[in-house]
């Protein structure tokens, strides 16, 4: 079989199917998802927070990402894998965003690239499309600014800050964009972007009127440890499931139950 490609995602949206994004940071988890039939697959600079234990998104280069993009690629067959270009990796210009992406695509093999901002980045887009590169575009709370924004709000609140976002959304699909990201949208803006732009809309904290929605794997598995914001669902807990078989294999090796005549060779 072939991998989900950007004709597919348009064709969802024509046929108005429904369809659901990961974030995977290595090749076991990704080919769990994989398996389960999960088209798309983010390797997201969330991996920050989430897998490489920084407070945020800002401090992950380039070479953390791609390697952890490669892990993804390994471990799965059919998910299209996108890549995503780090604080500081495609911001100066054009080119070097198409440099950053070249290394996505030919170090790790993902088949898209994804990138925050709306009008300031259209020169990106459309260097990268231009280029061969298949690119997710993402508004609304764009974590790689969070310094500026001075904390994580929601977006697009008030009238002018709407109007903002659906332009923005607009000039990122004109510009070339296979798909926009919208995080931390009102409900009503985000259905009204995805009814006003003809490609896939793909929402996390944006209610239920987009074409796709994404959870960063962790949060949705229930692995995060604290609270987790109110729009994420908890699919599973395994952050209880792991520490209690952690508790029960020292428990065992503590009390001489493991290992047993069974797991032993002679
Ligand atoms: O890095 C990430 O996980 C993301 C998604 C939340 C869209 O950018
Ligand atoms: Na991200």
């Amino acid at each position: 079989g072939r991998r989900v490609t950007v004709r597919d995602l348009a064709k969802a949206k024509r046929e108005g199917e429904k369809w659901a994004m990961l974030t995977a940071y290595d090749a076991l988890t990704a080919g769990v998802f994989d398996e389960a039939g999960i088209p798309v697959l983010l390797v997201g600079d969330s991996a920050g927070n989430n897998h490489l234990g920084y407070e945020n998104t800002v401090p992950v280069t380039v070479d953390q990402l791609v390697m952890l993009s490669a892990a993804v690629v390994r471990g799965t067959k059919r998910a299209m894998v996108i890549g995503d270009l780090p604080f500081g990796s495609y911001q100066s210009s054009p080119a070097q965003a198409l440099e950053t992406a070249a290394r996505f695509m030919k170090e790790a093999g993902v088949g898209a690239v994804k990138l925050e901002g709306g009008r300031r980045v259209l020169p990106q887009v459309e260097a990268l499309v231009q280029a061969g590169v298949p690119v997710m575009a993402h508004i609304g709370l764009t974590p790689q600014s969070v310094n500026v924004l001075g904390g994580y709000r929601i977006a697009g609140r008030g009238d002018e800050e709407a109007e903002k976002l659906i332009s923005d959304a607009k000039a990122l699909q004109h510009a070339g964009a296979f798909a926009i990201v919208l995080e931390l949208v009102p409900a009503e803006l985000a259905a009204r972007v995805s009814a006003e732009i003809d490609v896939p809309t793909v929402g996390i904290g944006a209610g239920a009127g987009t074409d796709a929605q994404v959870l960063v794997w962790t949060d949705m598995a229930g692995l995060t440890p604290g609270g987790v914001p109110k729009f994420v669902k908890q699919y599973a807990d395994m952050r209880t499931l792991l520490g209690d078989a952690a508790r029960a294999f020292a428990s065992d090796v503590v009390n001489g139950a493991y290992p047993d005549e069974s797991h032993s060779y002679h």
